[in-house]
């Protein structure tokens, strides 16, 4: 029987907090589009609102780990799956919206290849693809020991969103140089706590 007063933390309740949160730049720029104030090029503001989401959902997935080291409580790691899988449909989401609104669904090879900041923003994609796959329990369960090298992608997924951020800027670089600030922190702050080599995907290490 549970002592008196040792409740056990609400994890199903705050997971549906964190789904109706991940949610929200969805619903506003339904909303938005609804009241025809997404600006004079709707397909474009649709685009960014979806890269610049998936991207800061990605960051704070990869805040995670370090949190769970700087308050020694491992209740953080509970959301991650939730949050990785969003920072993934955000990303579709961005990619569907590109191909609709702003270059088409024909010459994929050429869309694609066309601009760097895009090769860049399609291998981000790519990288993501066999993380969320394998996300379920049973895939964890399936790649064992291979499970966390196949999902230290994560980190070279994320450098490439932040080269793609920042080569697709026209002028100011200073919102992507902030963003690179937090990627880097993050990234020295794994480094820091489990060695290089915890960044290195596909290797398999202690971490
Ligand atoms: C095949 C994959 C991808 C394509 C084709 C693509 C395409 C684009 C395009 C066309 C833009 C707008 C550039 C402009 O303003 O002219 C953009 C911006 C952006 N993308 Fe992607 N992208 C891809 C993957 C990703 C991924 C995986 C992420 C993040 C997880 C991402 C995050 C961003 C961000 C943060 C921006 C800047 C948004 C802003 O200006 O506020 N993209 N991308």
């Amino acid at each position: 029987m549970a002592a008196k007063g040792s409740r056990r933390f609400p994890y199903t309740t705050v997971k549906g907090f964190l789904l109706l949160i991940c949610l929200i730049p969805l619903f506003l720029i339904g909303w938005d589009l609804r009241n025809g104030s997404l600006g004079p090029d709707p397909g474009q503001t649709i685009t960014e609102t979806l890269g610049i989401t998936a991207f800061q959902l990605l960051l704070i997935t990869l805040a995670i780990s370090p949190l769970r080291k700087l308050t020694g409580w491992a209740g953080w790691l509970r959301f991650r799956r939730m949050l990785g899988l969003f920072v993934f449909f955000y990303a579709s989401l961005h990619l569907l919206a590109f191909l609709q609104f702003i270059l088409g669904w024909f010459d994929l090879w050429d869309t694609f290849t066309k601009r760097p900041y895009i090769i860049a923003g399609a291998l981000a994609f790519v990288l993501m693809i066999p993380l969320a796959f394998t996300s379920t329990k049973g895939m964890m369960k399936k790649l064992g020991r291979r499970w966390k090298p196949v999902h230290r992608l994560i980190y070279s997924s994320a450098v490439l969103v932040w080269i793609h951020f920042l080569w697709q800027a026209r002028s100011d670089i200073t919102e992507m140089v902030l963003y690179g600030v937090v990627l880097a922190i993050l990234l020295a702050a794994r480094v820091y706590w489990s060695g290089l080599s915890a960044l290195v995907p596909l290797k398999k290490v202690g971490n």
